[in-house]
């Protein structure tokens, strides 16, 4: 690979900045100055950039328990963004999986590989995402017909079927295989219901790892990678 390429792929550098970084000659190969963009270097080259190894960042797959008041956002606005929470090198290139509010916890998955979050997120999958609902009011007697029907949306037209699992009065855990905007918040208040606590335990067959305190995240096993390569 070339060196340029190298360095724009593994440090915050764009590729120019990193041809400048050449020419000022802060950059060794293997102990060597290099001014050259074009010199291949391969992963067992030792690159350095002002005398600090610059190592190869593998495509990352990541799950992160998200709290309450932070943003699936690349960038910190009203909240900061989840991406302030994982202490790792280029943050900023990770792609969030399925957006979740500012209110809303759990499970969020990452990675820089754009194919991979598409299965994830695009309608044409149909993955399905698990949410264990709190709600202000009893549900009604006739939420199952209805969401197993579908629910008008209003400019989004007619939910996917969604499967309920009560756990108390106030309290279900509901099955979505799309991701449109609000859903859980509106197809409940579509059933004159209003949620207080949303909280994502799966995607797809990957479930939130209950050792993760909110805030906390850890790389995916192979195993999970995978689910979603099918
Ligand atoms: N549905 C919502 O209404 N909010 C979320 O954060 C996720 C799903």
């Amino acid at each position: 690979m070339r060196l340029d390429k190298y360095l724009a792929d593994n440090t915050e550098l764009s590729r120019s900045l990193a041809k400048r970084e050449l020419k000022n000659g802060t950059i060794t190969c293997d102990g060597v100055m290099v001014k050259s963009s074009s010199f291949q270097v391969t992963e067992d080259t030792d690159v350095c950039w002002n005398h600090e190894t610059v190592g190869v960042i593998h495509t990352r797959y990541l799950m992160l328990n998200k709290p309450v008041d932070t943003l699936c956002s690349n960038i910190d606005e009203v909240y900061p963004s989840v991406l302030g929470l994982i202490d790792l090198p280029l943050t900023e290139r990770l792609r969030i999986a399925g957006r979740l509010d500012a209110d809303t916890t759990g499970l969020v998955l990452l990675s820089e590989d754009g194919k991979w979050c598409h299965r994830i997120t695009s309608p044409n999958y149909q993955c399905p995402k698990c949410y264990r609902v709190q709600l202000a009011e009893p549900l009604c007697a006739t939420a199952e017909a209805q969401l197993a029907q579908g629910i008008e949306l209003h400019g989004d037209g007619l939910t996917r079927p969604a499967s309920l699992e009560r756990l108390s009065d106030t309290e279900v855990r509901l099955t979505i295989s799309e991701g449109k905007y609000h859903q859980v918040k509106r197809m409940f208040a579509a059933l004159n219901n209003r949620v207080v606590g949303l909280h994502r335990e799966q995607v797809g067959a990957v479930t939130l790892d209950e050792s993760l305190a909110p805030g906390e995240w850890r790389a995916l096993t192979q195993a999970e990678i995978d689910a979603f390569n099918r």
